[in-house]
């Protein structure tokens, strides 16, 4: 399938894999670079060793996709520590492309640029644009409140369908040549087509891939969300406070809103002052595997997920649906 996405990254299906921290590993970046889309390490809150291990094995997994392997780093975490992204930019194997979300790109945009590597970065209101086109920015990615983990509170955030042809609009007026991605709530080919028609170039996949064979989320984690519909999750902060995650305003997180965050959802400022009954018991939790106190990190697409096949198999899927949906974008 072609788009201008997935011309200019040499893919077969306009779809990436979502930097997932610590579900986006060698193996699932591999399995999703092999299967024709770029398959984006989950670099995280930058640990330099997991990072150089992920690496290696995606490289030693898919050497012949190797040039749809990439990274994504948390970039306000890398304004404490950008080891990890330094590494990268080292290595002979140059990734295909390296995505920047949560904070502002552009002290890092210089080293990436000098490297040619594309820039991606993710965002979650249009004011947010400029900062991107000025660290130079190929990709964009249009992030709705919908998504798993991550993302903007819903105070300031914004929802897919309207975010994405808002950008849409806003590239083609500014700068027409970046090319533009929807994330959060696609899960299937009406999600892809939908974002298609939306004005988006292609999709950032997250939850839909979590849920897949090679992912690294726990399988009794993946066995949860599988049980739940997408009324089942909330965002809040209740899990950056009870994880000791110290994530600047004005972003929060989406999972299953299991007993603990039902417990602090509507009282996050008392979690905040006095956290320590509350973190012993998600850490307890977190122990025994019980998740109805630990955290499982999924957004809204998960009611529209059932299995957890090999990620070509989901590709594939998806891939066939949009097609069948909007049959002229058949290569
Ligand atoms: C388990 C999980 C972990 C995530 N970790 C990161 C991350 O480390 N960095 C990042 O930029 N986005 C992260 N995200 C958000 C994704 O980049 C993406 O915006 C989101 O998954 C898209 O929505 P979806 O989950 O509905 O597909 C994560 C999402 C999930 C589900």
């Amino acid at each position: 399938m072609n788009t201008r996405f997935s011309t200019a990254f040499g893919l077969t299906t306009p779809i990436a894999l979502a930097p997932m921290a610590l579900a986006s590993g060698g193996a699932l970046a591999a399995a999703c670079a092999k299967a024709g889309a770029l398959g984006l390490l989950g670099g995280g809150y930058g640990d330099l060793a997991w990072v150089q291990r992920e690496h290696a094995l995606a490289l030693s997994l898919s050497p012949d996709a190797a040039a749809r392997l990439g990274c994504g780093f948390i970039t306000w975490k890398l304004d404490e520590d950008a080891s990890a992204l330094d590494w990268l930019l080292d290595q002979p194997h140059s990734p295909a492309a390296l995505m920047l979300s949560f904070g502002d790109p552009r002290p890092y945009a210089a080293r990436i640029a000098q490297r040619g590597i594309p820039l991606i970065c993710q965002i979650q209101q249009v004011a947010q644009l400029p900062l991107c086109l000025e660290a130079g920015a190929a990709v964009i990615v249009a992030q709705g409140g919908e998504a798993g983990g991550h993302g903007m509170n819903a105070l300031n955030g914004r929802s897919t369908m309207s975010l994405v042809p808002e950008l849409a609009d806003a590239l083609a007026a500014k700068s027409p040549h970046t090319l533009l991605l929807a994330a959060g709530g696609v899960a299937d080919g009406r999600g892809l087509a939908a974002s298609l028609l939306l004005g988006a170039d292609g999709v950032l996949l997250g939850s839909r891939l979590w849920a897949s064979a090679e992912s690294l989320a726990s399988t009794a984690a993946v066995q949860a969300a599988l049980q739940a519909g997408g009324d089942d999750t909330a965002r809040s902060a209740v899990f950056d406070v009870l994880r000791r995650k110290n994530w600047p305003a004005p972003y929060d997180f989406r999972a299953l809103r299991n007993s603990l965050h039902r417990q602090w959802e509507g009282r996050v400022d008392q979690l905040r002052a006095a956290p320590d009954a509350a973190r012993a018991d998600y850490d307890a939790g977190v122990a025994a595997g019980d998740f109805n106190r630990a955290h499982v990190t999924v957004g809204e697409a998960v009611g529209l997920m059932h299995d957890a096949p090999p990620a070509a198999e989901l590709i594939a899927r998806i891939t066939q649906e949009t097609l069948r949906l909007l049959p002229a974008l058949r290569a």
